[in-house]
């Protein structure tokens, strides 16, 4: 038998590799309270301009939050030959409320519905992402403060290169993710316009109100153009593209977890809650989370490059071919949250090793940029010349085994004739540290008005 929604001109059903090909529902049933707020807010607008009857509507109303109820209540008998969550709704209203369900597909295509439902369900993961960003914010921000004048090495080429503060290291993550939060917004608001009511693609000839569906459904305009409204994705590229950048960040600090949990870097212990252990090495506790992380990510980036490569070649205006967004928005969005959840934990439960951070601030020469500057302020020299004696004083004792603190008085004369003892102020970390009073330099008063400003920005 032939599709009952669309079957008329059909004499025969699909084969049952169409029927497979075709078939969403296993997907999109994740939409259906969208569909559900879609298709109610269609209705009362079309009673509301004299399109359908104020019964209809009300019996449509009523019907779809059954329907609802039953597919939240797990009771719903979803079928494949009804393709998707918009026909497998609609059916079953049939069922529930006779003859009016056929009245609500009035005025409206599946493809000005898909393309609402999708937008409400990129919408809500906005708001997710929001809510998860501000919570990982918040955990560094507690590392941040406990450790805002903790010394650590900084790196660069993953080498010893200056000390810094924990504390800063921590503000370096909350402005990266900060940054995540504003794109979030602004996609947000950008992607928040309605495409019901632009039907098929060339709008209707039935006197609806896009403006009434539009803010029913919380959107802050219809959309412009129809044929815009049923053929763009953009918004969930942008969606993609932002949980890509948002997930590389991710990415990069769960990098870092796993190297400073390590046994040779010893930085950091991660909790038991968030570490696993191994079968066979009993003393193992290994950064799975992390690493998971770190993995997941990669699914994000193939979403965005996925969704990407169906777009870049389709003729406007719908085409099958979008159907495929959703299961790649859908499985980026469940581990970017998950992501962000996983590393609020780690981050909240982790404890920062102070002492062995400080050992590993004071070693490899981290304060030859001190010294050099130092020689510049104290001796007059141009600094090219006092990073070139700094580079013989590093090299003598790299040669003694030796860091430059450890280097006696006459040694460093024997180098520059004018270094006098005042010198070894600043050859220690926390006198390195304190000296980077700069704006958004990692002074721990540097730090602590960082962090001041965040939490009053957080609330
Ligand atoms: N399941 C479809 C999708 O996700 C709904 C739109 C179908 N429209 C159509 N003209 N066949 O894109």
């Amino acid at each position: 038998t032939s599709n009952q929604m669309w079957g008329g001109r059909f004499a025969a059903g699909p084969d049952a590799i169409m029927e497979a090909i075709n078939a969403s529902i296993g997907y999109d049933q994740r939409l259906a309270a969208q569909d559900v707020a879609g298709s109610r807010a269609h209705a009362a607008m079309l009673a509301k301009q004299g399109i359908i009857s104020d019964n209809d509507a009300e019996a449509i109303r009523e019907g779809l939050l059954t329907v609802l109820s039953e597919i939240e209540g797990g009771e719903f008998a979803f079928s494949t030959a009804l393709e998707d969550i918009h026909m497998n709704v609609e059916a079953r209203l049939k069922e529930i409320v006779g003859e009016a369900a056929g009245r609500l597909h009035t005025a409206r295509s599946r493809n000005d519905q898909v393309a609402t439902d999708f937008r409400l369900w990129v919408r809500d993961q906005l708001d997710a992402a929001e809510t998860g960003l501000v919570a990982l914010m918040k955990a560094l921000l507690g590392q941040a403060e406990a450790g805002a004048d903790w010394v650590m090495p900084g790196f660069t080429h993953l080498q010893t290169a200056q000390p810094v503060t924990w504390g800063h290291h921590m503000m370096a993550y909350v402005e990266m993710f900060s940054r995540d939060l504003s794109r979030v917004r602004d996609a947000r608001k950008r992607m928040n316009e309605s495409p019901l009511g632009a039907a098929a693609l060339a709008g209707t000839g039935f006197d609806i109100d896009r403006h009434n569906t539009a803010e029913a459904l919380g959107f802050d305009a219809p959309m412009a153009n129809s044929l815009d409204a049923v053929s763009s994705r953009d918004f969930a590229l942008e969606f993609l593209s932002v949980a890509s950048i948002s997930a590389m960040h991710l990415s990069r600090m769960a990098e870092e977890l796993v190297i400073w949990s390590s046994a040779q870097f010893r930085f950091v212990t991660l909790s038991d809650r968030f570490s696993t252990g191994s079968s066979i090495m009993p003393q193992k506790k290994n950064p799975d989370a992390a690493e998971l992380i770190r993995a997941k990510i990669g699914r994000i980036f193939g979403a965005n490059v996925a969704l990407m490569m169906v777009m870049k070649g389709l003729p406007l205006a719908y085409s099958k071919d979008m159907q495929e967004d959703k299961e790649q928005v859908f499985d980026a969005a469940d581990n970017w949250m998950l992501a962000l959840a996983a590393m609020e934990g780690m981050v909240k439960d982790m404890t920062g090793n102070k002492p062995v951070l400080e050992a590993a601030a004071s070693s490899g020469f981290s304060t030859a940029t001190d010294l050099a500057d130092w020689l510049v302020r104290e001796t007059g020299l141009p600094f090219r010349d006092a990073h070139h004696v700094t580079g013989s004083l590093v090299a003598m004792a790299e040669k003694k085994g030796c860091d430059l603190p450890d280097l006696t008085l006459e040694d460093m004369q024997s180098v520059h004739g004018n270094i006098d003892a005042s010198v070894y102020d600043v050859l220690g970390v926390h006198n390195s540290v304190a000296s980077r009073m700069s704006y958004g330099g990692t002074a721990p008063e540097q730090v602590r008005k960082q962090v001041a400003r965040w939490k009053e920005v957080l609330g």
